[in-house]
């Protein structure tokens, strides 16, 4: 007899350093973290009922889905975009709850994505998942994200950070020390991937890769040598960000949280400065956080333009958000 009943829970995700990375084929280092998303439904029937526990309206779409894109409520199209990939026929009615908060940062999208897929009975790998969670994610916005959020959301391992290499989407996962405290702390800002420069920026350094290759890769040499200036800026960023994460890596696996607190304040400036993707809550909420006794480093984290900002802290301390635990990626269970 088939299951009647799921229950699917998937994590969000913090990045301590690597943005705008994952698209070029470059290193980032998320962790999943313990705010999750959860579906318990009831399977069955040839439509997705689900109704969200904290924001108002009925998502409702028929299988086989015609128009992610076009769902009302807007989180449907999340929905939508994962049935579509799945090509999914049977559907569910039932509840989402969430502890991520939307708008931050944190991949509360890629969560909804994740726990979709795995209610909707997808027995994929964790990168097969990963990779139709993301185009599910780029049909529902239109915004070509990479597919960093979701990997780090099927692949979480609790304790652990993990080493995405976006070339090979190999993951390796890193421990993080008692020793280490992570802080997410919201700048107030709420962030939008969907009309802001995300794919402007992605324009900008495949231009830029036609020039100088890889980017990860590319010389120092090259990427000074791009003529325009806006190429460069982003270029450099790119390759400098992949040697941060490498940095960041060995200084976590040593529990060496000064360097860590380094590389992660030369990330927020490469970002600001040469990605252009802070802004001024951002930034103030960087400077203020570095200098609270305690605080190692600290930076913007995810796409920018708005959100949230990771910081690493001695365990005593006690900042303004959440202090999120390295977590175990998604999971579902299936019963009658
Ligand atoms: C968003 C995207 C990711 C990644 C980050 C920036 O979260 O969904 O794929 O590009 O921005 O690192």
């Amino acid at each position: 007899m088939s299951p009647t009943r799921v229950q699917a829970i998937a994590p969000g995700r913090v990045n301590l350093i690597g943005d705008h990375t994952d698209y070029m084929g470059g290193l980032a280092l998320p962790m999943a973290i313990h705010l999750a998303t959860t579906i318990t439904a009831e399977l069955g029937g040839s439509t997705i009922e689900l109704r969200s526990h904290e924001i108002p309206g009925v998502v409702e779409v028929a299988l086989p889905v015609r128009a992610a894109s076009e769902v009302e409520p807007a989180w449907g199209r999340y929905v939508a975009g994962v049935a579509t990939e799945l090509g999914a026929t049977i559907g569910m009615r039932g509840e989402v709850r969430s502890t991520v908060p939307a708008g931050s940062g944190l991949s509360s999208s890629a969560a909804l994505e994740v726990a979709c897929a795995l209610a909707l009975g997808d027995t994929g790998t964790a990168v097969e998942i990963a990779e139709r969670c993301q185009r599910a994610e780029q049909a529902a916005t239109g915004v070509p994200c990479g597919v960093m959020d979701q990997l780090a959301i099927t692949s979480g391992v609790a304790g652990h950070a993990l080493v995405i290499d976006c070339a090979t989407l190999r993951v390796t996962p890193v421990p993080v020390p008692d020793t280490a405290a992570v802080w997410v702390v919201h700048s107030g800002q709420q962030r939008q991937l969907v009309g802001s420069a995300y794919s402007e920026r992605r324009a900008q350094c495949e231009q830029a890769q036609l020039l100088v290759g890889a980017l990860p890769d590319a010389s120092d040499r090259a990427i000074a040598d791009l003529e325009d200036p806006v190429l460069r800026r982003r270029a450099r960023h790119v390759r400098t960000e992949c040697a941060r994460v490498e940095a960041f890596a060995d200084a976590l696996i040593v529990a060496d949280l000064v360097t860590c607190g380094e590389l992660m304040r030369a990330s927020h400036e490469s970002l600001r400065a040469d990605f252009e993707v802070s802004t001024p809550a951002l930034d103030e909420l960087v400077e203020s956080l570095c200098s609270t006794p305690g605080v190692h480093g600290a930076r913007l984290t995810g796409a920018g333009f708005g959100g949230c900002v990771v910081a690493i802290a001695d365990p005593g301390v006690e900042l303004p958000g959440w202090k999120v635990r390295p977590s175990a990626g998604a999971s579902v269970e299936f019963s009658d």
